[in-house]
């Protein structure tokens, strides 16, 4: 499922893609390359960008969005602050890649390919990531971890929510460090005035 757009993401998108299109010519032949830059510039092709695409180029919406979800290069989904990728090489997958695959989902609630709601997490299947003697491994937010287990999944799923749950935690105590500070100020203006 599409995670919802972010407030402002909508006018970001538009306009990287009116840059992109000015910079190319409108063509079909350009599609790919067209995708590829609207891609790098926000980390992933939103439905948005690929209607808004299709509707300069004179291609219906369907067909762009069929031509990048037939080819891996196109992410569809955001990527996620935290982002897992399960090996499914053949060495991952003979030793139990899918049972970490399918942990992950279940723990997740997403399939591969998306991202959360609230962008915490996108899963996704990759190719050998060349560390064959230590399969089913997975790699998480670039660390690789070997021998995964459904119960290693686990752990990673408490470690990651472990670290979420302290940079909410700051970012709390940021915001009441900075509301502190406003009231004293507030404080110190009323007191000159009196
Ligand atoms: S097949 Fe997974 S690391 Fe090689």
């Amino acid at each position: 499922m599409p995670v919802e757009l972010l407030e402002g993401e909508r006018e970001t998108i538009l306009s990287e893609v009116e840059n992109t299109l000015q910079d190319k010519e409108k063509t079909r032949e350009n599609l790919i390359p067209i995708l590829q830059q609207v891609q790098k510039k926000l980390g992933y092709l939103p439905g948005l960008a690929m209607e808004k695409i299709g509707e300069a180029l004179g291609i219906p919406a369907v067909d762009v969005f069929g031509l990048a979800t037939f080819y891996d290069q196109f992410r569809l989904n955001p990527p996620g602050e935290h982002e897992i990728k399960v090996c499914m090489g053949t060495a991952c997958y003979m030793t139990g890649g899918r049972i970490a695959l399918d942990s992950f989902k279940r723990k997740l609630e997403i399939n591969e390919g998306e991202t959360t709601s609230d962008r915490k997490y996108s899963l996704e299947r990759v190719a050998c990531v060349g560390c064959c003697t230590m399969a089913p491994v997975v790699v998480v937010d670039e660390r690789i971890e070997g021998h995964v287990t459904a119960t290693r999944v686990d752990g990673l799923m408490l470690e990651l929510q472990g670290e979420a749950g302290k940079e909410d935690h700051a970012e709390e105590e940021r915001e009441e460090e900075q509301e502190g500070e406003e009231r004293e100020e507030i404080q110190e203006e009323g007191e000159q005035e009196q």
